[in-house]
C-alpha cells in the first residue's frame, strides 16, 4: 500500500508552488497588531487593485445590508474590520487560486476548500469570543490555511483515494493517517514544510501541521483551537446532511471542551451562528475567485 517513489514528487511538489504573495503577507503582519493603525494597511491596501476593488465590493454587497454605500478604500476598511480585510487579502490572491480550484483528488468542487477554510477562521474567532480570550490573528490565519497541504496532496490522492478509504475502513484509520499510510505523509505534516519555505512565524506553522492531532494532546493553544474549529465546522455539516449525528457535538463536549472552557450551549451557540456567517463566506467565494 505504501508508495514510497511518490514521497519524493510530493515533496518537490512544494517548491514548486507559487511564493506567498507580498501584499497578503505584509496585510497579515500589519493585522497581527490589534492596534494598528489603520493607515498603515490602507497604504498596502491602495496599490493593489484586487483587494481594493473586493473590499469596496463586499462592504458594497447586501451582506452589509442596505447602510450608505462605501467609496472610498479608507471607509472600507474600517467598516470591514481586520479579519474581513485578511480575508479578502488571500482571496483576491492571484498565487492562491488553487484554494478556489475543484480539488478533485479529494473530491472537492470549486470553492469548497476556501468555503471549508473560511469557515474554520471564522469559526474559530467566535469560539474564542465566547471564553472571552482575546482574538489572535495567528489562530485565524492558521485556521484559514490549515489544509493548504491539500493544494500539494490533491495531485497524489486521486487515484489512491478509493484504496485510502478501503484502507481506513479496514485498519480503522482516519484519513489522514490512511494519507500517512500510503504516501508516508499526509496534508498537514505537508501543509507545515509549505508553511515553513513561505517563512510564516513558526507558531503558524506549527498549527498547520498539527492540525490534525487530537485536542486532547495539547493544552488549548493555537494549533488545539484551529484542530477544535475544524472539527466544529465538521460536525456542524454532518449534523446539516445527517441529524443523527448530533451525539458527536456530545463527544466533543464530553472529551474536549472541559479544557477549553467551553460549554456544550457555546457550541450549540457557534452552529447556530454559522449559516449567517456562512453568507459572508459565500459573498468572499464570489470574489476575485
Ligand atoms: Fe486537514
Ligand atoms: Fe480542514
Amino acid at each position: 500500500m505504501f508508495e514510497p517513489d511518490l514521497l519524493k514528487p510530493i515533496l518537490e511538489s512544494i517548491d514548486k508552488l507559487p511564493p506567498f504573495p507580498e501584499i497578503a503577507r505584509k496585510i497579515l503582519e500589519l493585522s497581527r497588531d490589534d492596534d494598528v493603525d489603520f493607515k498603515d494597511i490602507i497604504d498596502v491596501i491602495k496599490y493593489d487593485e484586487a483587494i481594493t476593488f473586493n473590499c469596496l465590493r463586499l462592504c458594497n454587497s447586501s451582506y452589509y445590508g442596505l447602510s450608505a454605500k462605501t467609496f472610498t478604500i479608507d471607509q472600507a476598511v474600517v467598516k470591514l474590520g481586520l479579519r474581513n480585510i485578511q480575508m479578502i487579502a488571500l482571496a483576491s490572491a492571484n498565487e492562491l487560486s488553487d484554494y478556489s480550484n475543484a480539488q478533485e483528488g479529494y473530491g472537492f468542487g470549486a470553492g469548497e476548500l476556501w468555503r471549508h477554510s473560511v469557515a474554520t477562521a471564522i469559526i474559530s474567532k467566535l469560539l474564542i469570543e465566547k471564553i472571552n480570550l482575546k482574538e489572535d490573528s495567528i489562530l485565524f490565519t492558521s485556521a484559514l490555511l490549515h489544509d493548504i497541504g491539500k493544494i500539494v496532496l490533491n495531485k497524489y490522492v486521486g487515484k489512491d483515494m478509493v484504496n485510502m478509504i478501503e484502507l481506513a475502513i479496514k485498519e480503522k484509520l482516519s484519513l489522514v493517517e490512511a494519507e500517512r499510510a500510503v504516501f508516508g505523509i499526509d496534508h498537514a505534516e505537508l501543509g507545515g514544510i509549505v508553511a515553513e519555505n513561505w517563512k510564516f512565524p513558526s507558531m503558524l506553522s506549527n498549527a498547520i501541521k498539527n492540525h490534525h492531532e487530537s485536542p486532547e494532546k495539547f493544552i488549548p493553544n493555537i494549533v488545539a483551537w484551529v484542530r477544535l474549529s475544524n472539527l466544529v465546522y465538521h460536525v456542524y455539516l454532518a449534523n446539516s446532511v445527517y441529524s443523527h449525528h448530533r451525539e458527536i457535538i456530545s463527544n466533543i463536549k464530553q472529551s474536549i471542551l472541559f479544557q477549553f472552557k467551553l460549554k456544550k450551549e457555546d457550541i450549540d451557540q457557534v452552529m447556530a451562528e454559522i449559516p449567517e456567517e456562512l453568507k459572508k463566506v459565500e459573498m468572499l467565494l464570489n470574489l476575485a475567485f
